[in-house]
């Protein structure tokens, strides 16, 4: 009885130091996050007031843009998450601030990632303060995505136009896999509503991209074009991997993420069964670097899969790391862990790596250093020729998110 009673107690110890240890993890992020976060907010107040940051340039200078680009949420994002952590009023103040500039955007309707913008922003805002102004202006959002919605292709239409990276090909209902992140905007306003109709246009959506945008063996296709008149597909295409038939990491990322929301919400066998697939996918495939940190597209440079004439990719001979599409996984698969029975401990293992291997000295930047953005080494679009190699203003926000969730796991406490 004593040895057994005394070997239990040792496991317990080491679980509890263990458990210590990882705190310790969050806790000095956290504290790094703040120290980049404070520099970043004075760089960024200096600049227009309506600019949000994104990336730097090739002197190291931060980049930022207008509204109306996709980013816009995450730097408000970002604040909210480190204000949580830290219970810093003065980071609240500068949340709150960042935020409100967007609220024009709650009546645009001229692409799809309103979702992003909105709810990275004034959802963390109203998670974290419960203003019913902040409720109010995520509903409209919702109204104005739900606008892109056709009950003919099943599907809300991401871009207005899409030109292939093929001859002159342009086509007029592409839907990316991307898109799946803007269904969570959808199901909060159908809940803070009791409005079914945006609950019913997330659900279509998730189902017609699991049916045409993720693969046999649960890889994804990025661009799946519809036709308006038939809501047959058109054509499966790239935008911003290396080619049609490739995977692109953060494609895959957005995937996993999207349907193990989607689950969460709907609890249908169906999405979870889907997001599992498309994290086993991820996390086993032979291609997956061992520090878990994927190369921009799973299958860039292998034989077998080709850029499209016009795309940059042709000309890429080396394979840069994308640490946003890990940042995006690792958040994902720490929610999916606590859904995959079994299976879980696994999803949250990688997880953990990922976490590590991103707040290493070999993705996470030195302050002062990277523009005041955290991580290092991501891609934004090869196929463009567009932010190659450097941060990005994503990848810092899925890190602190998932940073959060790591610390809020079940026995991490
Ligand atoms: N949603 C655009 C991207 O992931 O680059």
């Amino acid at each position: 009885m004593k040895p057994l009673f005394f070997s239990l107690l040792f496991v317990s110890l080491l679980a509890f130091k263990e458990a210590g240890t990882e705190q310790d993890f969050v806790r000095e992020n956290f504290s790094y996050a703040k120290q980049q976060l404070d520099l970043m907010l004075k760089d960024a107040e200096s600049q227009k007031k309506l600019s949000f940051p994104r990336t730097i340039n090739a002197g190291g200078k931060m980049v930022s843009t207008n509204m109306y680009d996709w980013t816009p949420g995450f730097f408000p994002g970002s604040l909210w998450y480190l204000y949580e952590y830290t219970k810093d009023k003065t980071l609240s103040a500068e949340a709150t601030a960042w935020t409100e500039k967007l609220e024009p955007l709650k009546t645009f309707t001229g692409h799809h990632d309103l979702g992003f913008m909105m709810y990275c922003s004034y959802g963390n805002a109203y998670r974290l303060t419960g203003n019913p102004a902040y409720r109010n202006v995520l509903i409209q959002a919702a109204r104005s995505l739900s606008t892109r919605f056709s009950p003919v292709t099943g599907s809300i239409k991401s871009w207005n136009v899409f030109k292939s990276w093929h001859g002159n090909t342009t086509y007029n209902y592409p839907v990316i896999v991307d898109n799946m992140m803007n269904l969570e905007l959808l199901f909060f306003a159908s809940k803070a509503t009791g409005d079914t109709s945006f609950r019913h246009v997330a659900v279509t959506h998730a189902l017609t991209a699991m049916k045409n945008q993720v693969r046999p063996d649960y890889s994804t296709y990025h661009v799946v074009c519809y036709d308006t008149a038939t809501g047959k597909v058109v054509g499966r295409e790239t935008a911003q991997g290396y080619a049609d038939n490739s995977t692109w990491a953060r494609g895959q990322a957005w995937a996993i993420y999207g349907f193990t929301m989607v689950y969460r919400e709907t609890k249908d066998p169906r999405f979870l069964k889907t997001a599992m697939g498309l994290a086993e996918w991820y996390i086993y495939h032979k291609n997956l670097p061992a520090d878990m940190i994927p190369y921009w597209d799973f299958n860039a440079l292998e034989p077998g899969y080709t850029p499209g004439e016009r795309s940059n990719a042709l000309k890429v001979k080396d394979k840069p790391r994308d640490a946003s599409a890990a940042a995006i996984t690792a958040s994902a698969l720490l929610e999916l862990s606590g859904y995959a029975g079994i299976k879980g401990n696994a999803y949250k293992q990688a997880a953990e790596k990922m976490l590590h291997s991103l707040g290493s000295a070999a993705y996470r930047a030195p302050v002062g250093s990277n523009g005041n953005f955290l991580l290092m080494h991501c891609v934004g679009s090869i196929p463009h020729n567009s932010e190659i190699d450097v941060p990005l203003v994503y990848a810092d926000y899925y890190y602190l998110q998932a940073l959060t969730r790591y610390r809020d796991l079940p026995g991490k406490k």
